[in-house]
């Protein structure tokens, strides 16, 4: 039998996983944030950590408005993502290399949460869920504007990198 049959099979499955995904990155956060050298990445980090959480609260919402069950689903992608993430703070020297690595290895997360969030988003209005969709949006705004914070801090931080080996 076809598991995922219809688009509200999709949107469905496509939610857990983001619901799991959540709940890692905000496990994965606090690790990160420890391992920043510069204070601003240090703070941008720590504040995306209550941004998850919030966001854990909203796709909780978006599950009770939809009237589905919380069902557990490993996120493959995310579990990837974030292990290769674990490598380079493994493997990078502390200050700007380790933080520029960092930023990296959060923005590939951030990219991967934008294309799901984006496919939530337009999936929820086709299937008629106006105040999931409202509450996908604003975890898609939140997801946006820490790539384009991250992007910000990244090009101070490379320099540093580049001036500390020079
Ligand atoms: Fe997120």
């Amino acid at each position: 039998m076809t598991k995922l049959a219809n688009l509200e099979d999709l949107f469905k499955h496509l939610l857990q996983d983001m619901y799991y995904a959540e709940k890692r990155i905000s496990e994965a956060l606090p690790k990160m944030a420890k391992k920043a050298s510069s204070d601003d990445l240090q703070a941008a980090l720590e504040t995306h950590l209550k941004e998850t959480e919030d966001q854990i609260s909203k796709l909780e919402e978006v599950f009770e408005m939809c009237g589905y069950k919380k069902e557990r689903e490993v996120c493959e992608a995310i579990e990837g993502l974030l292990a290769e993430g674990e490598e380079l703070m493994k493997d990078a020297k502390k200050g700007p290399v380790l933080d520029a690595a960092l930023i990296i290895a959060a923005q590939k997360v951030e990219h991967y949460e934008i294309a799901s969030y984006g496919a939530l988003c337009s999936m929820a209005k086709k299937l008629d869920q106006e105040d999931s969709a409202r509450l996908l949006h604003e975890i898609l705004d939140q997801e946006k504007a820490t790539d384009e914070t991250l992007t910000e801090l990244c090009n101070d931080i490379e320099e540093e990198a580049m001036e500390k080996a020079a």
